[in-house]
Parts: structure tokens; C-alpha cells; sequence
């Protein structure tokens, strides 16, 4: 890939990038800015070297028109206050306001164009609708730098097609990213160790299907293990259960046993009577949840055997929350693992959270981030590097 380097001298150029500013929000709050810090190296980097930098982003999944809920206002205003700098935020992508704030950039300034999903040909399936609008983004800028990790599994206009109409290369955090996450792929040192969590098995089929041929040990939390134990034969209450992939899990389970990969499932499990942060709790086996209650942590056993798995690991990636870390009585299995994480790390690991809710998780419980060799910013497309994917935002900045 391409580096910004490439790029020469960028006094007075106009620099398109695609970040990913596809952060939580409660109403117009932010509630981690993760993904807006980590997208601050290269675009100072660019300004510093005196370029005229207009920022794209999504925010959520507006359906291809303009809605006020998703508008990058909140963001425009955060970005500024970290690079001290006001950030002007056109109120369009590609129309009158795009081009009157790029025109009005002064070199080392920056701006935001609105929400590229306020634009339906952002993410149509239909090739030249894609081109088009690639295509007007393109007359606003002079280079393209893919900056936004977290969207480079899309194949979406201002991810993929843009980089095909301007000299296009990869911005610092997405060669942080592919470098970091190329250490659990390629060659990882051993015993690798992969926690997976987060509600649901059926996101996640495809990077445990290629992990059973390349980790050592999978540990197992979150929504997604109630289908693990159901498939052990055990009853798992009112938790979270998908029913139509038991007989898939079943398959795991015995690929695991053949290739020698250790499942790691909970011993216990902190189970409720309802979904809610005051839900009257207990701690209960994981072969025996009872009639009625629902799972929405692994137990502290289960937290204690989790991170005496990650104690010896030299690799570890962590994607998906145990529990319900953001009520607080459903916090600790993703705190032990957290913390089993960060203690292996000081001990040699080297250790990757990925997915947007584990590295949320991390900051929300309060860990230094500085404990974990890398906090990714990529959710579905850390995975899918993981899965041994090719992804098209990447593909398209190969030289
Ligand atoms: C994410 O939040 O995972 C990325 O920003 C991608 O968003 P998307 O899943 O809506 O494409
Ligand atoms: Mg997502």
C-alpha cells in the first residue's frame, strides 16, 4: 500500500479523507471518542504539512437521505476541540455548501462534509451509481487518503470507488491497523489466544470457522455462548439463544476437538430475572441456567479461568464483550478478561482488542489503554481481516 509519504509535498493541495467518525451517541453526546482520536495522527499530519484536508465519514445507518439524528455536527465539534482547531462542517456532501467550504480552506485548515450516507449512491449496489457520486467527490480534491479502518470491509463510494479516481494511499491508522492485526494472521506466536463475545454467533461464523484452523485456545463469552451451551446439551434459561445455529456450534465443537483448539466455555454464569442494570441476580452453574432467568454475564469462576487461559498466551485477540458491561452487576466478566488481557500484555503478549464494544468497553471500565498492544478501531472489518477476507477498501490502495 501506498503511504502518505507518496504524496510529496502537500502545501495547498486539497486531501480527501475517509474516516471513520462512526462513534456512540446518546442524543448529540458522544459517548467514546475513540475512533475520532485515533483518526488525529494523520490528519494533523496533514494539515502540518500545510494541506487543505476535507474529512468524509458515516454516522449510523441513515437510509440515504438527509436525517438531523445522524448529522456529524456532534463530531465536527469534538474533532475541533482535539486539534484546537474550529472544524467547519458542510451542511451537504457534494453540493453548493461542499463546495464553498473546501473553496474557502486556507492550507493546515480542515473541514467535514455531512454524513456520506445522507447520499443513497454511498452505498448502492449498483456500480455506476457508486462511480457517480465518487466522481463528485473526487472534483473537490486533488488526493485521496483511506484513513477509515473501521469501513474498509465496504465497498462504498467514498471508501472504494474514490480511490480509483484519485491518487489514492492509505492513511497511518489504517497501516497501524492491517500491521498490528497481520500479527495474529500471519505467524502469530503461541499459544494464541481468542476471546470472542457480543450478542450473536451468527455475526461471528466466519472468523471462528478460521480460527478453529489458527488459534490455540477460544474462549468463549458474551450473548453468543448461550447457543455454545446449548449445544453442549445444556439449559440456558430465557438467555439469548439462536436456535437455528445449535447444530452449526455442534460442528464447531467437534472440529475443535480434531484440530486440537481448547473451547473454553464459563462454569458460571450471573443470570437475572429481566434485561435491566437493577434486574434482581444470582450466580448460577452454566450447565444449569435456571427456567426463567437470563445469562448476562459469565461468573466470576469463569472470569478467573478465563484470564488464567490468557496468563501463558503470547497472542491474544479480544473481540465482543462478555456481558452487559454497561450495567454495572453485568460488568465483570468483561472486566476479568480485560484485566487478564492487560496483565499478559505487561507479561509479553502481544494483545489486540478489536470491535467496536470491547474497545469501548475498555475505556468505559476504565482501563489505560496503554495496558493492550492494540485497540483497534474496526469491528466487522478487524474480523473479517482475521477471517483472512480480502477487503475492498484495502485491495483498491494495493500498488
Ligand atoms: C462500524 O461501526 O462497524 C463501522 O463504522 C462500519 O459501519 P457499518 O457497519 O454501518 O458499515
Ligand atoms: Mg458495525
Amino acid at each position: 500500500m501506498k503511504t502518505i509519504d507518496t504524496l510529496g509535498d502537500l502545501r495547498g493541495r486539497r486531501v480527501l479523507v475517509r474516516s471513520d467518525f462512526n462513534v456512540p451517541l446518546d442524543g448529540t453526546t458522544i459517548t467514546d471518542d475513540g475512533r475520532i482520536r485515533a483518526a488525529l495522527p494523520t490528519l494533523r499530519r496533514l494539515a502540518d504539512g500545510g494541506a487543505r484536508v476535507v474529512v468524509m465519514a458515516h454516522l449510523g445507518r441513515p437510509k440515504g437521505a438527509p436525517d438531523q439524528k445522524f448529522s456529524l455536527a456532534p463530531v465536527a465539534a469534538r474533532l475541533g476541540e482535539l486539534l484546537g482547531q474550529e472544524v467547519s462542517l458542510a451542511t451537504d456532501l457534494v453540493g453548493e455548501s461542499a463546495r464553498s467550504t473546501v473553496e474557502s480552506l486556507a492550507d493546515g485548515q480542515v473541514a467535514l462534509l455531512e454524513n456520506v450516507r445522507f447520499d443513497a449512491r454511498e452505498t448502492s449496489k449498483v456500480d455506476a451509481e457508486r462511480a457517480e457520486l465518487a466522481g463528485e467527490l473526487a472534483g473537490l480534491a486533488d488526493a485521496f487518503v483511506s484513513d477509515g479502518f473501521g469501513v474498509v470491509h465496504r465497498k462504498q463510494a467514498s471508501v472504494y470507488d474514490i480511490a480509483q479516481l484519485l491518487p489514492a494511499v492509505a492513511g497511518d491508522l489504517v497501516l497501524k491497523e492491517v500491521e498490528s492485526l497481520s500479527r495474529a494472521t500471519t505467524d502469530p506466536a503461541r499459544p494464541y489466544a481468542v476471546v470472542l463475545g457480543g450478542s450473536k454467533v451468527s455475526d461471528k461464523l466466519g472468523v471462528i470457522a478460521n480460527l478453529l484452523t489458527k488459534a490455540d485456545r477460544l474462549l468463549i463469552g458474551g450473548g453468543m455462548v448461550f447457543t455454545f451451551l446449548a449445544a453442549k446439551g445444556h439449559s440456558v434459561g430465557s438467555s439469548l439463544l439462536e436456535e437455528d445455529q445449535v447444530e452449526t456450534v455442534k460442528g464447531y465443537l467437534a472440529q475443535a476437538a480434531e484440530n486440537g483448539v481448547e473451547i473454553v466455555l464459563p462454569t458460571d454464569i450471573v443470570a437475572a430475572d429481566s434485561f435491566a442494570a437493577d434486574a434482581p441476580h444470582a450466580t448460577v452453574p452454566a450447565e444449569e441456567i435456571p427456567d426463567g432467568k437470563m445469562g448476562l454475564d459469565i461468573g466470576p469462576d469463569s472470569g478467573q479461568l478465563f484470564a488464567a487461559k490468557l496468563a501463558d498466551a503470547r497472542t491474544i485477540v479480544w473481540n465482543g464483550p462478555m456481558g452487559v458491561f454497561e450495567f454495572d452487576a453485568f460488568a465483570g466478566g468483561t472486566r476479568a478478561v480485560a484485566q487478564g488481557i492487560v496483565d499478559a500484555t505487561a507479561g509479553g503478549a502481544f494483545s489486540i482488542v478489536g470491535g467496536g464494544d470491547s474497545a469501548a468497553a475498555v475505556r468505559i471500565l476504565g482501563f489505560d489503554e496503554q495496558g493492550f498492544s492494540h485497540i483497534s478501531t474496526g469491528g466487522g472489518a478487524s474480523l473479517e481481516l482475521l477471517e483472512g477476507k480480502e477487503l475492498p477498501g484495502l485491495t483498491v490502495l494495493a500498488d
